[in-house]
């Protein structure tokens, strides 16, 4: 059962809840509703903390029994009150759903720690996603749940009326839609294999709005899909392709979505080590986050048209693998060499990106678990963010800011255009010399666009967490879907249910 949110503008000693979580800054300041847990403790409230070595540091959390209506409260460090971003809400959000996640019934003053400028429905929607999206677990797998979870309802405490009525229905659309890639990403490939995958999506978008068409090898080879058919074809599970339209009426511009959707990457005969392949089951994440980011368009009041894309495909060595030096042909008619099959995500994107690319949409993004190397440069919480318009490069990097997703630019330098040139085929799928990994993967990616805007993300690092982390659990984060809500959003202008 998702957690339920009500808005309430009673006193915070007030409400019938099991524990009344309020915010405190690092200056040792008493945020909105700690007065009231201070008065409950007889003015005690500074003497506890200090006793308790709590100074309202960023991330420190702290019980207090006290006898009011709330049993207890649950003082939460916000580090110093001039410094508080809205991700802080939801970072803050999470470590009370982790914390007194056991209670059934939590209150909280959080919204009211919003920074300056920041109206009550965007803090009502940045702690609602933290707590719901904090509190998240992937129990499907255990015989025994672990879990001592038992909330359900949580009442933001200081009102704010419609506009935080709205932010917290916004947040419960978002965070299903998070929670659903997550799912998706966690679920092992044995489970997932392409074709599941492909249901998985039609019945994630039944009565959402989308028209879905899945497409099998027969149906690919008719589109000239080499890069798909040619990953594919290693595999027992044969490789599917998805394409979703969401039409709202009379559509204010328009975007494509593709996402890389490769069910696990064993690297095919250019095999990875038993260590590096652990986690292949999450090469899938750029799929399931465009999924789950089409999935909420709807409910959202999205107005801009969006076309998504998503192949999908097994990346295994067998005697009908592709090999190293084989070519294949794409949907545009370019060639590549395949010098290295665990660089397959751009052959598959790279049909992808022809097929957006036709469409003639106002701006394509991608996202993709696509290279290691992307992690060498920013680490694991960080996307690379790669562009061939300057405009469409702001678009998408403001639409993460908003979202609390972190990217960085990186760039498409056409001097290293030469790296990938082939012995005998337009392009090899390679890097020569090995640097720069995402790059060279960005540079190939760009010869299938067709020059429409486009915005390619490497989420290979934030794509999954190795420990909870925020708002992220350990395993699949959803990164991703809320940043396209926001681009898509923001698009086509304001919401027609607004
Ligand atoms: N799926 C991997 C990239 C990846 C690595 C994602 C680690 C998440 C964590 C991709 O298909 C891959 O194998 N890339 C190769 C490319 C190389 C062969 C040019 C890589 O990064 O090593
Ligand atoms: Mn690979
Ligand atoms: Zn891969």
């Amino acid at each position: 059962m998702p957690i339920s949110f009500t808005i309430a503008s009673t006193a915070p000693g007030r409400t019938r809840a099991d524990v009344l979580a309020v915010p405190v800054y690092a200056e040792r300041a008493l945020g909105p509703g700690a007065d009231a847990v201070d008065a409950a403790c007889g003015g005690g409230l500074a003497a506890f903390m200090s006793r308790a070595g709590f100074d309202g540091g960023r991330g420190q959390s702290l019980f207090i029994p006290i006898d009011a209506a709330a049993k207890t409260a649950l003082l939460v460090g916000m580090g110093s009150a001039a410094d508080v971003t809205v991700d802080d809400l939801r970072v803050a959000g999470a470590l009370i759903s982790q914390k007194a996640g056991g209670s059934g019934r939590i209150s909280t003053t959080l919204t009211e720690a919003a920074p300056d400028g920041v109206d009550r429905g965007a803090a009502a929607q940045a702690v609602a996603e933290g707590i719901t999206l904090g509190g998240y677990e992937f129990l499907a797998y255990r015989s025994k749940s672990p879990s001592k979870r038992k909330l359900e309802h949580v009442v933001l405490l200081g009102g704010g009326g419609v506009g935080a009525k709205r932010g917290v229905e916004r947040a419960g659309v978002i965070t299903d839609a998070v929670m659903w890639a997550r799912d998706m990403v966690n679920t092992p490939a044995r489970e997932l294999s392409p074709d599941a995958f492909a249901k998985a999506a039609q019945a994630r978008l039944r009565g959402r709005h989308v028209k879905v068409e899945v497409m099998d090898p027969a149906e690919m080879r008719r589109l000239r899909l080499g890069g798909v058919l040619g990953v594919g074809q290693g595999s027992k599970q044969p490789p599917r392709f998805v394409k979703m339209t969401y039409t709202p009426q009379r559509a204010r511009g328009s975007l494509a979505f593709v996402g890389k959707g490769v069910v696990f990457d064993s690297g095919g005969l250019s095999l990875k080590t038993g260590s590096g392949m652990e986690t292949m089951k999450t090469d899938m994440a750029g799929a399931a986050a465009v999924i789950g980011a089409m999935s909420a368009l709807a409910a959202l009041g999205v107005t801009t048209k969006v076309v998504a894309y998503t192949p999908m495909v097994e990346n295994m060595p067998s005697g009908e693998a592709i090999r190293p030096g084989d070519v294949l042909t794409f949907r545009n008619g370019k060639t590549a060499e395949v010098l290295n099959t665990d660089a397959e995500g751009r052959l598959i994107l790279a049909d992808a990106l022809s097929l957006a690319s036709e469409g003639k949409p106002d701006a394509i993004v991608d996202l993709a678990t696509l290279t290691g190397a992307c992690l060498v440069a920013l680490g694991d919480k960080i996307a690379g963010l790669m562009a061939n318009d300057e405009n469409f490069g702001d678009e998408v990097e403001a639409a993460s800011k908003r979202a609390g997703e972190q990217m960085w630019p990186l760039p498409l330098p056409q001097q290293y255009r030469k790296l990938i040139d082939s012995e005998i085929a337009d392009m090899k799928n390679i890097g020569s010399g090995g640097y720069g990994g995402a790059l060279t993967a960005g540079l190939f990616l760009q010869e299938f666009v067709n020059d429409v805007p486009w915005v390619h993300l490497d989420i290979a690092g934030p794509a999954r967490a190795n420990a909870d982390d925020g708002y992220a659990r350990r395993g699949g984060t959803g990164f991703g879907v809320r940043t396209l809500l926001e681009l898509a959003e923001q698009h086509g202008g304001p919401s027609r249910r607004k």
